[in-house]
């Protein structure tokens, strides 16, 4: 028997049909929710599963951008934008959560991994645009991978040719410029370590 036609799963939790009965209103407002999130994320090469939005999704330019499971969008106050150029791919696993104003740019490759926690004002990209010195001219991008776990505070800036270590947190206001050690905590401007926090706090482990 399907999910949809149980009103009691084998394990003695409501099934699909069963919330649907207690709370049919709820039901619907989700369902609606889920299905206008897809619609926004419709420039995305692929979306997975139960991806929400609330608030306004910027999906930009002509490259890859695929979410994974369970991606959660925060941008009720100010839109999110995911963009990347022709040929560049921008890849965000399952269960990240982007808060509000929150704008990632990739011109070749932007990695982010699972149960990442992205603040508010987080700007992510792997080029900087401009050349200094002569600001016509394009430099070359370089791949950012940020990994597994780790949370970026409100307003963090992360630069090209970065990778950001498992578990590792970038404390508010932060300018990310060089490779950041898993399960670490940095701050400041260009950022430095913080703090060690411990390896045990990460997700995952002893699993
Ligand atoms: C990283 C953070 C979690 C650390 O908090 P904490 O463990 O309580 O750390 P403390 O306040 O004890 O600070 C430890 C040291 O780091 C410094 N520090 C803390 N936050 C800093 C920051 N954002 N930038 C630079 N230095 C910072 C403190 O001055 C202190 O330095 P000291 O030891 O020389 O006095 C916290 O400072 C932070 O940035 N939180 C982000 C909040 C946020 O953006 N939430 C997301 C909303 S969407």
């Amino acid at each position: 028997m399907s999910d949809a036609t149980q009103a009691v799963s084998p394990a003695g939790s409501p099934g699909l049909a069963g919330r649907v009965l207690r709370d049919p209103l709820g039901s619907l407002r989700t369902a609606w929710q889920l299905a206008a999130s897809r619609w926004q994320a419709r420039r995305c090469q692929s979306v997975g599963r139960l991806f929400r939005v609330w608030g306004k999704l910027v999906v930009d330019g002509g490259g890859i951008i695929t979410l994974g499971d369970r991606v959660r969008i925060r941008a009720s106050h100010l839109p999110v934008e995911l963009a990347a150029g022709s040929g560049a791919t921008l890849t965000i696993g399952s269960g990240v959560f982007i808060n509000s104003g929150v704008s990632i740019g990739a011109a070749r490759s932007i990695t982010i991994g699972n149960n990442v926690a992205i603040g508010n004002y987080t700007l992510i990209m792997d080029t900087d645009f401009h050349t200094p010195g002569d600001h016509t001219k394009v430099p070359e991008p370089r791949p950012v991978v940020i990994e597994d776990d780790v949370w970026l505070g409100a307003r963090v800036t992360v630069l090209k040719g970065v990778t950001i270590g498992r578990g590792a947190t970038v404390a508010a206001g932060a300018v990310v410029t060089r490779n950041v050690a898993a399960g670490s905590i940095v701050g400041g401007v260009p950022a430095k370590p913080l703090k060690s926090s411990p390896p045990s706090t990460l997700k995952g482990d002893g699993e």
